[in-house]
Protein backbone atom coordinates (compact mmCIF):
# COMPACT_ATOMS: atom_id res chain seq x y z
CA UNK A 1 0.00 0.00 0.00
CA UNK A 2 1.20 3.04 -0.90
CA UNK A 3 1.80 6.27 1.90
CA UNK A 4 2.82 9.68 1.78
CA UNK A 5 6.27 11.36 3.09
CA UNK A 6 6.35 14.78 3.97
CA UNK A 7 9.24 16.72 4.95
CA UNK A 8 6.96 19.75 6.38
CA UNK A 9 8.62 23.39 6.98
CA UNK A 10 9.05 23.61 3.40
CA UNK A 11 7.83 27.26 2.10
CA UNK A 12 5.87 27.67 -1.50
CA UNK A 13 6.00 29.53 -4.26
CA UNK A 14 4.50 29.44 -7.85
CA UNK A 15 1.35 28.32 -9.02
CA UNK A 16 -1.23 25.61 -9.59
CA UNK A 17 -3.81 24.55 -12.06
CA UNK A 18 -6.83 23.56 -10.51
CA UNK A 19 -8.19 20.32 -12.19
CA UNK A 20 -11.98 19.76 -13.22
CA UNK A 21 -14.52 19.12 -10.25
CA UNK A 22 -14.98 15.04 -9.11
CA UNK A 23 -18.45 15.94 -7.64
CA UNK A 24 -19.37 17.51 -10.96
CA UNK A 25 -17.87 15.42 -13.38
CA UNK A 26 -19.67 12.20 -11.09
CA UNK A 27 -23.48 13.53 -11.85
CA UNK A 28 -22.64 14.55 -15.28
CA UNK A 29 -21.15 10.97 -16.14
CA UNK A 30 -23.85 9.52 -14.87
CA UNK A 31 -25.94 11.63 -17.11
CA UNK A 32 -24.70 10.03 -20.16
CA UNK A 33 -27.23 7.19 -19.03
CA UNK A 34 -29.96 9.50 -20.26
CA UNK A 35 -28.25 10.06 -23.71
CA UNK A 36 -28.54 8.41 -27.14
CA UNK A 37 -25.32 9.55 -28.18
CA UNK A 38 -21.41 8.93 -27.73
CA UNK A 39 -21.06 11.54 -24.98
CA UNK A 40 -17.75 13.86 -24.66
CA UNK A 41 -16.49 15.49 -21.46
CA UNK A 42 -14.01 16.91 -21.19
CA UNK A 43 -11.76 18.88 -17.91
CA UNK A 44 -12.46 15.18 -16.03
CA UNK A 45 -10.09 14.65 -13.29
CA UNK A 46 -8.11 11.65 -13.54
CA UNK A 47 -9.14 10.19 -9.71
CA UNK A 48 -10.56 6.93 -8.48
CA UNK A 49 -13.95 7.43 -7.85
CA UNK A 50 -13.95 8.62 -11.72
CA UNK A 51 -12.43 5.24 -12.71
CA UNK A 52 -14.78 4.05 -10.50
CA UNK A 53 -18.02 5.23 -11.92
CA UNK A 54 -16.66 4.67 -15.52
CA UNK A 55 -16.04 0.51 -14.52
CA UNK A 56 -19.52 0.64 -13.25
CA UNK A 57 -21.07 1.63 -16.20
CA UNK A 58 -18.75 -0.50 -18.13
CA UNK A 59 -19.87 -3.21 -16.42
CA UNK A 60 -23.51 -2.56 -17.04
CA UNK A 61 -22.21 -2.39 -20.68
CA UNK A 62 -21.76 1.20 -21.16
CA UNK A 63 -18.46 1.40 -23.82
CA UNK A 64 -16.36 4.64 -23.09
CA UNK A 65 -12.61 5.71 -23.06
CA UNK A 66 -10.65 8.29 -20.74
CA UNK A 67 -7.36 10.41 -22.08
CA UNK A 68 -6.12 13.01 -21.72
CA UNK A 69 -8.99 14.59 -19.13
CA UNK A 70 -11.41 13.34 -21.86
CA UNK A 71 -14.08 11.26 -21.37
CA UNK A 72 -16.29 9.70 -23.87
CA UNK A 73 -19.16 7.35 -23.09
CA UNK A 74 -21.88 5.45 -25.22
CA UNK A 75 -24.68 4.69 -22.61
CA UNK A 76 -26.53 2.79 -25.93
CA UNK A 77 -24.68 -0.10 -25.34
CA UNK A 78 -26.03 -0.73 -21.65
CA UNK A 79 -27.11 -4.44 -21.67
CA UNK A 80 -28.86 -4.47 -17.71
CA UNK A 81 -29.22 -2.07 -14.76
CA UNK A 82 -27.68 -3.83 -11.59
CA UNK A 83 -25.13 -1.70 -10.37
CA UNK A 84 -23.22 -4.38 -7.64
CA UNK A 85 -22.14 -4.28 -4.43
CA UNK A 86 -18.65 -4.86 -5.13
CA UNK A 87 -18.18 -1.48 -6.80
CA UNK A 88 -20.91 0.37 -4.67
CA UNK A 89 -19.23 -0.64 -1.77
CA UNK A 90 -16.45 1.50 -3.12
CA UNK A 91 -17.86 4.79 -3.84
CA UNK A 92 -21.13 5.98 -2.40
CA UNK A 93 -21.63 7.77 -5.52
CA UNK A 94 -22.61 5.23 -7.66
CA UNK A 95 -25.89 5.84 -6.37
CA UNK A 96 -26.23 8.77 -8.90
CA UNK A 97 -26.88 6.07 -11.38
CA UNK A 98 -30.09 5.01 -9.65
CA UNK A 99 -32.20 8.32 -11.10
CA UNK A 100 -30.85 8.20 -14.69
CA UNK A 101 -31.16 4.26 -14.93
CA UNK A 102 -34.53 4.17 -13.70
CA UNK A 103 -35.48 6.90 -15.93
CA UNK A 104 -34.49 5.29 -18.88
CA UNK A 105 -34.89 1.65 -18.52
CA UNK A 106 -38.05 1.64 -15.72
CA UNK A 107 -35.93 -0.40 -13.51
CA UNK A 108 -32.94 -0.88 -12.00
CA UNK A 109 -31.12 -2.76 -8.80
CA UNK A 110 -28.68 -0.84 -6.86
CA UNK A 111 -26.79 -1.51 -3.85
CA UNK A 112 -27.58 0.75 -0.89
CA UNK A 113 -23.89 2.26 0.07
CA UNK A 114 -24.13 1.98 3.24
CA UNK A 115 -22.67 4.01 6.17
CA UNK A 116 -19.00 5.53 5.90
CA UNK A 117 -16.28 7.11 7.99
CA UNK A 118 -17.96 10.44 7.99
CA UNK A 119 -21.48 9.71 8.98
CA UNK A 120 -24.55 7.46 8.09
CA UNK A 121 -25.56 9.15 4.87
CA UNK A 122 -28.82 7.62 4.04
CA UNK A 123 -30.91 7.86 0.67
CA UNK A 124 -33.98 7.92 2.38
CA UNK A 125 -34.66 11.49 0.44
CA UNK A 126 -33.84 9.77 -2.66
CA UNK A 127 -36.08 6.88 -2.62
CA UNK A 128 -39.01 8.90 -1.18
CA UNK A 129 -38.76 11.53 -4.27
CA UNK A 130 -38.58 8.57 -6.59
CA UNK A 131 -41.56 7.20 -4.97
CA UNK A 132 -43.30 10.49 -5.45
CA UNK A 133 -42.87 10.00 -9.32
CA UNK A 134 -44.62 6.92 -9.14
CA UNK A 135 -42.05 4.66 -8.79
CA UNK A 136 -42.00 1.35 -6.68
CA UNK A 137 -39.19 1.30 -4.30
CA UNK A 138 -38.11 -2.17 -2.75
CA UNK A 139 -35.23 -2.99 -0.75
CA UNK A 140 -34.30 -6.84 -1.18
CA UNK A 141 -31.14 -8.39 0.06
CA UNK A 142 -29.24 -5.24 0.39
CA UNK A 143 -30.09 -3.44 -3.23
CA UNK A 144 -33.01 -0.62 -4.12
CA UNK A 145 -34.88 -2.22 -6.13
CA UNK A 146 -36.40 0.39 -8.38
CA UNK A 147 -39.11 -0.21 -11.11
CA UNK A 148 -41.40 2.55 -12.96
CA UNK A 149 -43.22 0.28 -15.94
CA UNK A 150 -44.83 2.91 -17.34
CA UNK A 151 -41.77 5.55 -17.02
CA UNK A 152 -41.74 8.07 -14.12
CA UNK A 153 -44.57 10.96 -13.76
CA UNK A 154 -43.58 14.51 -13.29
CA UNK A 155 -44.51 15.50 -9.41
CA UNK A 156 -43.71 18.26 -6.45
CA UNK A 157 -40.94 17.45 -4.35
CA UNK A 158 -40.46 19.38 -1.23
CA UNK A 159 -37.07 18.00 0.05
CA UNK A 160 -36.54 18.11 4.21
CA UNK A 161 -32.89 18.64 3.77
CA UNK A 162 -30.51 19.91 1.17
CA UNK A 163 -29.08 17.18 -0.37
CA UNK A 164 -26.67 17.40 -3.51
CA UNK A 165 -26.48 13.62 -5.29
CA UNK A 166 -30.19 13.67 -3.74
CA UNK A 167 -31.12 16.46 -5.99
CA UNK A 168 -28.75 15.37 -8.97
CA UNK A 169 -30.40 11.94 -8.72
CA UNK A 170 -34.16 13.50 -9.36
CA UNK A 171 -33.46 16.13 -11.66
CA UNK A 172 -32.34 13.17 -14.15
CA UNK A 173 -34.87 11.46 -12.99
CA UNK A 174 -37.19 14.46 -13.95
CA UNK A 175 -35.68 14.63 -17.34
CA UNK A 176 -36.95 11.53 -18.44
CA UNK A 177 -40.09 11.84 -17.01
CA UNK A 178 -43.35 12.31 -18.19
CA UNK A 179 -44.77 15.89 -17.29
CA UNK A 180 -43.14 19.26 -15.21
CA UNK A 181 -41.00 18.59 -12.07
CA UNK A 182 -40.92 20.76 -9.08
CA UNK A 183 -38.05 20.22 -7.03
CA UNK A 184 -38.56 22.61 -3.76
CA UNK A 185 -35.62 23.21 -1.30
CA UNK A 186 -32.99 22.05 -3.97
CA UNK A 187 -29.34 21.79 -3.38
CA UNK A 188 -27.73 25.13 -5.04
CA UNK A 189 -23.93 23.94 -5.13
CA UNK A 190 -21.99 24.89 -8.28
CA UNK A 191 -21.79 21.04 -9.30
CA UNK A 192 -25.70 20.58 -9.12
CA UNK A 193 -26.51 24.00 -11.39
CA UNK A 194 -23.69 22.66 -14.08
CA UNK A 195 -25.88 19.41 -14.09
CA UNK A 196 -28.62 21.78 -14.60
CA UNK A 197 -27.47 23.70 -17.24
CA UNK A 198 -26.08 20.89 -19.03
CA UNK A 199 -29.27 19.00 -19.49
CA UNK A 200 -30.83 22.40 -20.43
CA UNK A 201 -29.00 22.77 -23.34
CA UNK A 202 -29.78 19.69 -24.13
CA UNK A 203 -33.06 20.19 -24.58
CA UNK A 204 -34.46 19.87 -21.40
CA UNK A 205 -36.32 22.51 -20.31
CA UNK A 206 -35.20 23.60 -16.30
CA UNK A 207 -36.13 27.06 -14.75
CA UNK A 208 -34.94 28.35 -11.94
CA UNK A 209 -31.43 27.13 -12.00
CA UNK A 210 -29.48 27.97 -9.19
CA UNK A 211 -32.37 28.96 -7.13
CA UNK A 212 -33.67 26.90 -4.30
CA UNK A 213 -36.61 25.97 -7.03
CA UNK A 214 -36.32 24.61 -10.12
CA UNK A 215 -39.12 23.06 -12.46
CA UNK A 216 -37.77 20.58 -14.99
CA UNK A 217 -40.18 19.61 -17.90
CA UNK A 218 -39.62 15.74 -18.43
CA UNK A 219 -39.06 14.54 -22.07
CA UNK A 220 -41.34 11.58 -21.33
CA UNK A 221 -38.84 9.12 -22.49
CA UNK A 222 -37.15 11.15 -25.37
CA UNK A 223 -33.27 9.97 -24.94
CA UNK A 224 -31.20 13.12 -25.30
CA UNK A 225 -28.46 14.42 -27.73
CA UNK A 226 -25.85 15.66 -25.61
CA UNK A 227 -22.69 18.06 -27.29
CA UNK A 228 -19.33 17.90 -25.66
CA UNK A 229 -18.77 20.21 -22.77
CA UNK A 230 -16.17 20.55 -19.80
CA UNK A 231 -16.40 20.39 -16.09
CA UNK A 232 -16.09 23.28 -14.07
CA UNK A 233 -13.15 23.71 -11.68
CA UNK A 234 -12.89 21.86 -8.27
CA UNK A 235 -13.52 24.23 -6.10
CA UNK A 236 -12.51 22.07 -3.11
CA UNK A 237 -9.23 21.12 -4.41
CA UNK A 238 -8.63 24.87 -5.53
CA UNK A 239 -9.24 25.79 -1.39
CA UNK A 240 -7.16 22.80 -0.44
CA UNK A 241 -4.67 24.08 -2.40
CA UNK A 242 -4.92 27.86 -1.02
CA UNK A 243 -5.03 26.47 2.57
CA UNK A 244 -1.27 24.85 1.45
CA UNK A 245 -0.42 28.10 1.21
CA UNK A 246 -1.91 30.02 3.85
CA UNK A 247 -0.23 27.07 6.32
CA UNK A 248 2.86 27.13 5.02
CA UNK A 249 3.11 31.12 5.19
CA UNK A 250 3.86 31.60 1.34
CA UNK A 251 2.87 33.30 -1.82
CA UNK A 252 1.42 30.73 -4.43
CA UNK A 253 -1.30 31.44 -6.91
CA UNK A 254 -4.13 28.91 -7.90
CA UNK A 255 -5.51 28.92 -11.65
CA UNK A 256 -8.36 27.78 -13.44
CA UNK A 257 -10.55 28.56 -10.97
CA UNK A 258 -14.53 30.11 -10.83
CA UNK A 259 -13.46 32.56 -7.68
CA UNK A 260 -17.24 33.29 -7.53
CA UNK A 261 -17.91 29.46 -6.41
CA UNK A 262 -15.05 29.83 -3.40
CA UNK A 263 -16.52 33.06 -1.90
CA UNK A 264 -17.19 31.50 1.05
CA UNK A 265 -13.69 30.34 1.46
CA UNK A 266 -12.20 33.38 0.55
CA UNK A 267 -13.93 35.23 2.97
CA UNK A 268 -12.77 32.60 6.11
CA UNK A 269 -9.02 33.28 4.76
CA UNK A 270 -9.61 37.14 4.89
CA UNK A 271 -11.08 36.64 8.18
CA UNK A 272 -7.78 35.07 9.46
CA UNK A 273 -5.96 37.58 7.98
CA UNK A 274 -4.83 36.88 4.53
CA UNK A 275 -4.75 39.28 1.74
CA UNK A 276 -5.67 37.50 -1.73
CA UNK A 277 -5.34 38.93 -5.32
CA UNK A 278 -8.57 37.58 -6.94
CA UNK A 279 -8.41 37.49 -10.60
CA UNK A 280 -11.22 36.19 -13.19
CA UNK A 281 -9.68 32.72 -13.28
CA UNK A 282 -7.13 33.24 -10.60
CA UNK A 283 -6.50 33.83 -6.81
CA UNK A 284 -3.55 34.36 -5.30
CA UNK A 285 -2.85 34.37 -1.61
CA UNK A 286 -0.21 36.16 -0.05
CA UNK A 287 2.25 35.41 3.48
CA UNK A 288 1.15 36.53 6.33
CA UNK A 289 3.07 36.39 9.25
CA UNK A 290 0.35 36.09 11.78
CA UNK A 291 -2.57 34.10 11.48
CA UNK A 292 -6.11 35.27 12.84
CA UNK A 293 -8.48 32.38 15.04
CA UNK A 294 -11.89 32.04 12.94
CA UNK A 295 -15.06 30.99 13.85
CA UNK A 296 -16.84 28.63 11.14
CA UNK A 297 -19.86 26.57 10.53
CA UNK A 298 -20.28 24.29 7.86
CA UNK A 299 -23.54 24.49 5.97
CA UNK A 300 -24.89 24.32 2.19
CA UNK A 301 -23.63 25.92 -0.87
CA UNK A 302 -23.16 29.29 -0.87
CA UNK A 303 -22.53 28.65 2.91
CA UNK A 304 -19.49 26.96 3.89
CA UNK A 305 -18.42 23.55 2.70
CA UNK A 306 -18.44 20.79 4.67
CA UNK A 307 -15.85 19.31 2.42
CA UNK A 308 -13.14 22.33 3.39
CA UNK A 309 -13.45 22.05 6.98
CA UNK A 310 -11.11 19.59 7.84
CA UNK A 311 -8.56 21.43 5.95
CA UNK A 312 -9.70 25.00 7.91
CA UNK A 313 -8.90 23.15 11.15
CA UNK A 314 -5.73 22.26 10.30
CA UNK A 315 -4.90 25.89 9.59
CA UNK A 316 -6.12 27.13 12.52
CA UNK A 317 -3.83 25.20 14.33
CA UNK A 318 -2.04 28.13 13.22
CA UNK A 319 -3.59 30.67 14.34
CA UNK A 320 -2.59 33.00 17.06
CA UNK A 321 -5.89 32.27 19.53
CA UNK A 322 -9.16 30.29 20.06
CA UNK A 323 -10.73 28.85 16.92
CA UNK A 324 -14.37 27.39 16.71
CA UNK A 325 -15.76 24.80 14.21
CA UNK A 326 -18.83 23.54 13.75
CA UNK A 327 -20.29 20.65 11.56
CA UNK A 328 -23.67 20.84 10.71
CA UNK A 329 -23.63 18.26 7.93
CA UNK A 330 -22.26 14.63 8.77
CA UNK A 331 -22.34 13.80 12.28
CA UNK A 332 -18.81 11.98 12.29
CA UNK A 333 -16.85 14.39 10.41
CA UNK A 334 -13.95 14.51 13.02
CA UNK A 335 -12.01 11.50 12.12
CA UNK A 336 -8.88 14.11 11.49
CA UNK A 337 -9.22 15.64 14.91
CA UNK A 338 -7.72 12.62 16.72
CA UNK A 339 -4.64 12.66 13.77
CA UNK A 340 -3.85 16.06 14.21
CA UNK A 341 -4.00 15.83 17.98
CA UNK A 342 -0.88 13.25 17.20
CA UNK A 343 0.82 15.85 15.46
CA UNK A 344 1.30 18.10 18.51
CA UNK A 345 -2.70 19.91 17.41
CA UNK A 346 -4.49 21.31 20.96
CA UNK A 347 -8.38 20.58 19.70
CA UNK A 348 -11.46 19.17 21.85
CA UNK A 349 -14.79 18.29 20.88
CA UNK A 350 -18.00 18.52 22.00
CA UNK A 351 -20.98 17.05 19.65
CA UNK A 352 -20.06 18.68 16.24
CA UNK A 353 -17.73 21.25 17.87
CA UNK A 354 -14.13 21.33 17.33
CA UNK A 355 -12.47 24.32 19.48
CA UNK A 356 -8.89 24.39 18.11
CA UNK A 357 -6.22 26.20 20.27
CA UNK A 358 -3.25 28.17 18.51
CA UNK A 359 -1.10 28.42 17.62
CA UNK A 360 0.83 24.98 17.94
CA UNK A 361 4.04 23.98 17.02
CA UNK A 362 3.07 20.42 15.16
CA UNK A 363 5.58 17.78 14.75
CA UNK A 364 5.92 15.75 12.34
CA UNK A 365 4.35 12.11 12.80
CA UNK A 366 2.81 8.71 11.28
CA UNK A 367 -0.73 9.19 10.75
CA UNK A 368 -3.71 7.64 9.28
CA UNK A 369 -5.81 8.92 6.35
CA UNK A 370 -9.68 8.00 7.26
CA UNK A 371 -11.75 9.64 4.31
CA UNK A 372 -10.86 11.90 1.36
CA UNK A 373 -11.07 15.77 2.95
CA UNK A 374 -9.81 14.73 6.48
CA UNK A 375 -6.37 13.01 4.62
CA UNK A 376 -5.67 16.63 2.62
CA UNK A 377 -5.93 18.22 6.45
CA UNK A 378 -3.03 15.74 7.05
CA UNK A 379 -1.34 16.66 4.05
CA UNK A 380 -1.40 20.58 5.08
CA UNK A 381 -0.38 19.40 8.85
CA UNK A 382 2.53 17.42 7.14
CA UNK A 383 3.41 20.69 5.14
CA UNK A 384 3.62 23.18 8.11
CA UNK A 385 5.13 20.08 10.73
CA UNK A 386 8.49 19.73 11.87
CA UNK A 387 10.41 17.10 10.42
CA UNK A 388 8.75 13.96 8.97
CA UNK A 389 4.80 13.08 8.81
CA UNK A 390 3.96 9.95 6.64
CA UNK A 391 0.37 9.52 5.36
CA UNK A 392 -1.15 6.00 5.56
CA UNK A 393 -4.26 4.72 3.42
CA UNK A 394 -3.83 7.40 1.17
CA UNK A 395 -6.03 5.57 -1.37
CA UNK A 396 -8.53 8.11 0.51
CA UNK A 397 -6.44 10.97 -1.28
CA UNK A 398 -6.55 9.44 -4.70
CA UNK A 399 -10.05 9.39 -4.73
CA UNK A 400 -10.39 12.92 -5.18
CA UNK A 401 -6.86 14.63 -5.73
CA UNK A 402 -5.72 14.88 -9.49
CA UNK A 403 -1.36 14.53 -9.31
CA UNK A 404 -1.89 15.94 -6.02
CA UNK A 405 2.49 15.10 -5.16
CA UNK A 406 3.36 16.26 -8.32
CA UNK A 407 1.55 19.62 -7.87
CA UNK A 408 2.78 20.00 -4.09
CA UNK A 409 6.08 19.29 -5.53
CA UNK A 410 5.87 22.29 -8.02
CA UNK A 411 4.73 24.53 -5.76
CA UNK A 412 8.38 23.36 -3.67
CA UNK A 413 7.04 21.21 -1.05
CA UNK A 414 8.73 17.95 -0.17
CA UNK A 415 6.48 15.49 -0.53
CA UNK A 416 7.30 11.81 -2.01
CA UNK A 417 4.55 8.66 -2.70
CA UNK A 418 6.51 5.39 -1.23
CA UNK A 419 5.10 1.69 -0.69
CA UNK A 420 5.12 -0.02 2.88
C1 LIG B 1 -22.25 15.31 -1.54
O1 LIG B 1 -22.55 14.13 -0.79
C2 LIG B 1 -20.78 15.25 -1.89
N1 LIG B 1 -20.55 14.06 -2.72
C3 LIG B 1 -19.95 15.23 -0.63
O2 LIG B 1 -18.57 15.27 -1.00
C4 LIG B 1 -20.27 16.47 0.22
O3 LIG B 1 -19.59 16.40 1.44
C5 LIG B 1 -21.77 16.55 0.46
O4 LIG B 1 -22.51 16.48 -0.79
C6 LIG B 1 -22.19 17.83 1.16
O5 LIG B 1 -21.79 18.94 0.42
C7 LIG B 1 -20.75 14.13 -4.05
O6 LIG B 1 -21.17 15.15 -4.59
C8 LIG B 1 -20.44 12.91 -4.84
P1 LIG B 1 -25.89 15.21 0.94
P2 LIG B 1 -24.07 13.70 -0.55
O7 LIG B 1 -26.93 14.25 0.46
O8 LIG B 1 -24.88 14.09 -1.72
C9 LIG B 1 -28.44 14.11 4.82
C10 LIG B 1 -16.28 14.62 -0.88
O9 LIG B 1 -15.39 14.60 0.01
N2 LIG B 1 -29.23 13.23 3.94
O10 LIG B 1 -25.92 16.58 0.41
O11 LIG B 1 -24.05 12.27 -0.17
C11 LIG B 1 -27.00 13.64 4.99
O12 LIG B 1 -26.87 12.62 5.94
C12 LIG B 1 -17.70 14.25 -0.53
O13 LIG B 1 -16.05 14.88 -2.07
C13 LIG B 1 -30.30 12.54 4.46
O14 LIG B 1 -30.63 12.62 5.65
O15 LIG B 1 -24.45 14.58 0.70
C14 LIG B 1 -26.30 14.92 5.35
O16 LIG B 1 -26.49 15.20 6.70
C15 LIG B 1 -17.89 13.57 0.75
N3 LIG B 1 -31.03 11.73 3.61
C16 LIG B 1 -27.06 15.97 4.53
O17 LIG B 1 -28.31 15.37 4.20
C17 LIG B 1 -30.73 11.61 2.29
O18 LIG B 1 -31.44 10.87 1.58
C18 LIG B 1 -26.37 16.40 3.24
O19 LIG B 1 -25.94 15.25 2.52
C19 LIG B 1 -29.62 12.32 1.78
C20 LIG B 1 -28.90 13.12 2.63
Amino acid sequence: MDFLRIRGGKKLKGSVKISGAKNAALPLIASSILAKNEVTISNIPNVKDIKTLLKLLSNLGAEFSFENSTVKIDTSTINHTKANYDIVRTMRASILTLGPLLARFGHCEVSLPGGCAIGQRPIDLHLKALKRMGANIEIKQGYVVATAKSGLKGSTIVFDKVTVTGSENIIMAAALAKGNTKIINVAKEPEVVQLCEVLNKNGIKIEGIGTDEIEIEGSEGELLDMDPFDIIPDRIEAGTYLCAGAITNSKIKIENVIPAHLEAILIKLQEMGFSLNIGDDFVEIEENMSIDPVKIATSEYPGFPTDMQAQFMALSTQADGVSVIEERLFENRFMHVSELQRMGAKITLKGNIATIEGKTNLMGADVMATDLRASSALVLAGLAAEGITNIHRIYHLDRGYENLESKLTSLGADVERLSE
